[in-house]
């Protein structure tokens, strides 16, 4: 009997001991959730995460609960997925710096359903693929080389549709302009009938990629799966066309993203299927537009509210155009001038970026700043939490291009190209198209806006709601 009574403590024990030991370890190697709330099931706080957005306060979501967690990091839920999103200067380095070690790349379900890869392969992997085959294609030297072709198309731009107008309505002009550069550059596509015909499906295409992944008739997933399939279809013609040209010498090898593609192997020697090609397309065009025509919008926008600043743009870009003979292009020199109009870019860039943030997902649990995040989490960063932060510029919400002057803001503050590894790859390709948009802007025009307080809508990327209407003035 009394056997029987110490096997039964005995066993008591053992459990006992297990489970602190388990408590133990658990607050150790795992410790304590970054502090948040996950809100309602499935869905979490994801309509709060968009919706100011919509309402044009991206920044709103991530301040109070900055204010109200910490100011490090907080946990919620979104799009389906349990999340952390890191905040501040510190959470931005964190990230950059611990790429493929302790987190990597991760896109929202709705981007792989929006774009499911032909190859069967994640958006993961097929990122990584894009990653090794752009550099050719945005290598300093082929940069300097679009300049030329930039300030044609430009010119080409503005002629026909800002010229001789009153009035216009500048967002949809800017995505006419960042399309055709990149139709231009990426496919070889000019004829302004079919980069229009390209283009009509990429307008509903954005608002559905970060999107609550519900595919039924008319949500916007549904509608941007649509549209992905109409553009493929038609980067699936052109693909075809293009290999006839290659075959019979029409078309050269380097003229342009989509001939390198079709005739570069991997390390083993395989080629990229049409299919393929048409993705990789795709994703660039979406990528190498959209992001750069709300910047130059939101450019307009701040030039028609602040006098000062044009005045200094249009002093510098003036004293670039008198410099140039009749018909000549705007060169790379040309650029290295346009110091004043680039902080006036990156100043909006500061204060409206394109790109709210992205996510990561964590490889293993590790802790940041105290707080445990378990593996598979996924990681939001933010722009804004930097961009809005009078940490890290004071008074953040005054327009001031000096931010950027000597040695500019302090390391992981200003990011609307995110940081390490995963740095936006176009980033010089689209500094390239904003300033030669700025020339030709401020070349020709002085504007005021038409609605004084035009709301702005953040969906994924920053609009204003009626697509910023402005009165033209051309100068004499
Ligand atoms: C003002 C314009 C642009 C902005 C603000 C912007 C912003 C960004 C940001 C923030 C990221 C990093 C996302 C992350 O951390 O995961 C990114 C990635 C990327 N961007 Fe851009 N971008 C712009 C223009 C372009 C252009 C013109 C191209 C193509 C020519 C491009 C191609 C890409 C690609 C392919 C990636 C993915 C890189 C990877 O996952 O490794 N972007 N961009």
């Amino acid at each position: 009997m009394d056997f029987f009574y110490v096997s039964i403590l005995s066993s008591l024990l053992a459990v006992f001991v297990a489970f602190l030991l388990y408590k133990n370890k658990s607050g150790s190697s795992a410790g304590r959730l970054p502090p948040g709330k996950t809100g309602f099931p499935v869905i979490g706080e994801s309509y709060e995460f968009l919706s100011t957005g919509w309402k044009g306060y991206p920044e709103k979501f991530i301040f109070d609960r900055m204010t109200k967690y910490s100011s490090q990091v907080f946990r919620t839920h979104l799009l389906g997925e349990k999340a952390a999103v890191f905040c501040g200067a510190t959470g931005n380095k964190f990230l950059f710096s611990n790429e493929n070690k302790l987190v990597q790349a991760w896109w929202p379900k709705s981007v792989d359903k929006v774009f499911p890869s032909s190859s069967q392969s994640s958006s993961k992997e097929e990122a990584i693929k894009m990653r090794k085959m752009l550099p050719n294609f945005l290598k300093p030297e082929a940069l300097q080389r679009y300049i030329g072709v930039m300030d044609y198309i430009a010119g080409k731009h503005f002629s026909s549709n800002w010229e001789n107008q009153d009035k216009v309505e500048v967002f949809p002009l800017c995505k006419n302009y960042t399309f055709w550069i990149a139709a231009r550059l990426f496919v070889s596509v000019e004829d302004p009938a079919e980069v229009a015909k390209l283009l009509e499906p990429f307008n509903v295409l954005a608002s559905g990629l970060i999107s609550v992944p519900v595919d039924l008739p008319g949500t916007p997933f549904n509608k941007a799966i649509k549209a992905s399939n109409q553009i493929r279809k038609q980067l699936l013609e052109i693909i075809k066309q293009r290999k006839i040209d290659l075959a019979e010498g029409k078309a050269s090898p380097t003229q342009d993203i989509m001939s390198h593609m079709l005739t570069t192997s991997d390390e083993d020697g395989n080629f990229m299927d049409e299919a393929n090609v048409a993705d990789k397309i795709l994703g660039l065009l979406i990528g190498g537009h959209d992001t750069a025509s709300s910047a130059c919008t939101f450019i307009v926008k701040y030039l028609a509210e602040l006098p000062e600043i044009y005045e200094g743009v249009y002093k510098e870009q003036m004293e670039i155009a008198k410099s140039k003979a009749p018909g000549e292009l705007l060169n790379w020199e040309d650029i290295k001038n346009m110091k004043y109009s680039w902080n006036v870019a990156c100043e909006v860039l500061r204060l409206a970026p394109p790109l709210q943030g992205a996510f990561r997902e964590a490889l293993n649990d590790f802790i940041f700043n105290g707080f445990s995040i378990p593996k598979g989490w996924k990681i939001y960063w933010s722009a804004n939490s930097t961009h809005r932060n009078p940490e890290c510029f004071p008074e953040p919400l005054k327009f001031d291009p000096s931010r950027f002057e000597g040695s500019g803001p302090a390391p992981y503050t200003f990011v609307p190209f995110g940081g390490g590894p995963r740095m936006c790859p176009g980033k010089e390709y689209a500094r390239l198209e904003i300033l030669v948009f700025m020339h030709h802007l401020v070349k020709r025009f002085k504007w005021e806006k038409i609605i004084a307080d035009e709301k702005i809508v953040v969906d994924p990327m920053p609009i204003p709601a009626k697509g910023l209407p402005v009165r033209l003035f051309a100068h004499k």
